[in-house]
């Protein structure tokens, strides 16, 4: 029997990237609020919206090998733009429906399991505009360290960190010629990213080839947060 992998989001962006690299290996649960982009595709739907449902894990197995949660935001103004409200419901999706997920889940993960979070580039690099995003993602990151400590050795827990990435999420960044070639030249390998990038990541981080890594940050980001070229 394959041994099951639970995404939180996988409808679309870097999740239906991970399940259509991972599929033909693991039983995947995808539990997410639409199903449209997973037509065709060999997954367990769950209805669900972080936001506002608690996890039915009767509907899940008893045992997990995997889990990645996906969802996220990009709310990119100046600070003097942004409100309070704006940096609750950021922490409230990034960060608190975060943790109230692996509430449910972490008693179904069972030994050599391995858990797969987001966070974005401007945590280990300031960027203007940022505030609100990157202060949700570096709790995240905290968080996921903490998690990986405590339960070492039967759980691994890794982040990864994408720049500007071609999901629906980053849409507006990317919507005309313009933008593009102007992302692409931020970046030291020339490009923004592409969904595969970290889909590749994450299928590496969830699997057994990466049992010797925990409660690391990988950057998925055309080498931005670390060469000046
Ligand atoms: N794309 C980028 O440029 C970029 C950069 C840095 C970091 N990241 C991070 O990488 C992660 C993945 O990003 P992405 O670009 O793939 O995002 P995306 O295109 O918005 O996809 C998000 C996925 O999460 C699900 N989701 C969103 N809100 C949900 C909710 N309330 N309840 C249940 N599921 C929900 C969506 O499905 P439904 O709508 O069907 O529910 C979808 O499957 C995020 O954490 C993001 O912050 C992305």
């Amino acid at each position: 029997m394959r041994e099951a992998v639970l995404l939180i989001g996988g409808s679309y962006g870097i999740g239906k990237a991970i399940v259509e690299l991972i599929d033909q290996d693991y039983e995947v649960f995808v539990a997410s609020r639409t199903k449209e982009g997973l037509e065709g595709m060999n997954v367990n739907h769950i209805p669900f919206d972080v936001l506002s449902d608690t996890l039915d894990i009767s509907s899940l197995p008893s045992v997990i090998k995997g889990f990645v949660f996906c969802p996220g935001s990009i709310n990119l103004k100046p600070f003097k733009m942004l409100n309070i409200t704006t940096f609750e419901e950021d922490m409230n999706l990034n960060f608190f429906s975060l943790v109230r997920v692996v509430k449910e889940v972490i008693g179904l993960m069972s030994e050599n399991s391995s858990m797969v979070f987001f966070s974005t580039v401007a945590v280990g690099k300031g960027m203007p505009f940022h505030s609100s995003v990157a202060a949700s993602k570096g709790a995240v990151e905290g968080f996921v360290k903490s998690i990986a400590a405590e339960y070492a050795p039967k759980i691994r827990a890794n982040i990864i960190a994408p720049s500007l990435t071609d999901t629906p999420l980053a849409g507006r960044l990317l919507n005309n010629d313009r933008k593009k070639e102007a992302m692409s030249q931020r970046h030291p390998l020339q490009r923004y990213g592409e969904a595969e990038d970290s889909a590749h990541m994450a299928a590496f981080l969830l699997s057994k080839k990466s049992s010797w890594i925990t409660g690391q940050v990988f950057g998925v980001d055309g080498g931005i947060s670390s060469l000046n070229l």
